[in-house]
């Protein structure tokens, strides 16, 4: 029987020799969408309930920062969360220093909501993690709309200081595709005069303009240019959320059953919103055998269950308009990319080396110190499949989508893995260890 045990920082697998994983399990709710959730929540006119809150560590953070700021958000548990909004622009100015922790996404749309707020001075920090991600790319169109914003090194780096002012709406054409600037420059937009437009070099994911549009705020979206405009002086109302399993943690097992032999897994309620299935589309050009069932819309996104069955990978480009959709997912998809036939080549992704860590070259490291091939580019990486992984000590560097990816590769190595500084999981999925447990039948 595959051995895994985890005390509170390492956790350490020995595979057995039946080290598939099989029956139903259930992802942790969206980490995106459990942000936005708690964001529009506090910001918009009455109540707002949320069913399904990721409980990790990041959406956590957001909640205590909002707290601060005078929103009402009861105790956190995944049946129903309820936030009392202040209305539009009536944060409370924070008599302490807002602490983002290690979410990327809790301070760059933070940034665009407290921009906005005219008389009001915040301060915002984070790990040390967060604390070294670049942040300019927000800073720069914020005081474009008129945002005054200070910080480390030109005001590129947290800690920030921001002194809230009346903004006005711009057009920004953004030169990288993220959902944290597009939704950053949205949610600004949104007390600012006139309209404010986001155009991107390819489409990041949209859960801000549909949440956006079911709170009532004014959303145009141009699919052929990836524009995005809000209409300024908005009234958001709030409205119950139900939030999809996070497709992005389920990344994990469809992986984790595609590489074992014997595996047939299925993973419920999965949100498949066509902005993040990227995924999905990188599996099956690698030929792996997933099905999605029970196909439907909750709230406004849509949901499926995934089956997923062992089978033989084959290697593939991953490369341009597609690498925003699966942006999250490289780290498992380089795993992946082990257990195929041929070299797989991923390309566009440089934008992995400003993320928790600099993914590229952490998953480079320490898949090769487990005996992978695997070359780091500029831009991405190149994993000639095919090697055999004979377990060895291995660290997350405190990422948490590093540390669950090299728990999958763990369970398809020889002998022991140890995985340091495997708590990270719990920034989205505090639940790793247990669902692994469970799936592998332990
Ligand atoms: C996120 C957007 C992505 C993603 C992150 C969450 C979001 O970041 O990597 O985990 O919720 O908007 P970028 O937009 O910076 O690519």
């Amino acid at each position: 029987m595959t051995d895994i045990t985890a005390n509170q920082k390492d956790l350490s697998i020995r595979p057995s020799a039946d080290r598939c994983l099989h029956g139903n399990i259930r992802v942790p709710g969206d980490k995106s969408i459990s942000h936005r959730a708690l964001m529009l929540g506090a910001i918009a006119t009455g109540e707002t309930t949320i069913e399904g809150l990721l409980l990790g560590e990041d959406p956590r953070s957001t909640a205590q920062c909002f707290r601060r700021l005078g929103a009402e958000i009861s105790e956190l548990n995944t049946q129903l969360v309820r936030v009392r909004g202040v209305g539009l622009g009536n944060l409370q100015e924070p008599t302490d220093i807002l602490d983002c922790g290690n979410s990327g996404t809790t301070m760059r749309l933070m940034l665009g909501i407290l921009a906005s707020h005219p008389d009001k001075f915040f301060t915002m920090t984070g790990d040390h993690s967060l604390r070294s991600r670049p942040m300019s790319r927000v800073v720069k169109p914020l005081q474009q709309m008129g945002a005054q914003i200070w910080g480390r090194q030109g005001n590129a780096l947290a800690p920030l200081a921001i002194q809230g002012q009346r903004l006005q709406g711009i057009h920004y054409h953004s030169p990288i595709a993220s959902a944290q600037v597009k939704s950053c420059i949205l949610l600004a937009g949104l007390m600012a005069e006139g309209q404010t437009t986001v155009t991107e070099p390819a489409l990041s994911r949209d859960h801000s303009e549909r949440m956006l549009k079911a709170f009532g705020a004014e959303i145009q979206v141009d699919p052929e240019t990836h524009s995005v405009t809000v209409t300024g002086q908005a009234q958001l109302q709030g409205q119950p959320v139900v939030v999809p399993g996070d497709i992005s943690s389920a990344a994990f097992w469809l992986v984790g059953a595609a590489i074992a032999p014997g595996s047939e897994l299925i993973v419920e309620n999965v949100g498949v919103n066509p902005t993040r299935t990227g995924i999905l589309e990188a599996l099956a050009m690698m030929d792996a055998d997933i099905e999605l069932i029970n196909q439907r819309v909750v709230a406004g996104e849509p949901v499926a269950d995934l089956r997923v069955r062992h089978s033989q990978l084959k290697a593939c480009t991953i490369a341009g308009d597609i690498i925003p959709r699966l942006i999250d997912e490289i780290p498992i998809l380089a795993v992946a990319a082990i257990f195929a036939r041929g070299t797989t080549v991923i390309r566009d992704a440089a934008e992995l080396r400003v993320k928790e860590s600099d993914r590229l070259q952490v998953m480079a490291t320490q898949l090769n110190r487990l005996g992978a091939r695997v070359t780091e580019l500029p831009d991405g990486l190149e994993i000639t499949g095919g090697t055999p992984l004979t377990g060895t000590e291995v660290d997350s560097h405190d990422d948490h989508r590093v540390a669950m990816s090299l728990a999958i590769a763990a369970l398809c190595a020889k002998d022991t893995t140890t995985i340091h500084r495997a708590e990270a999981a719990a920034i989205s999925y505090p639940e790793f260890t247990s669902t692994l447990q469970e799936a592998i039948g332990g």
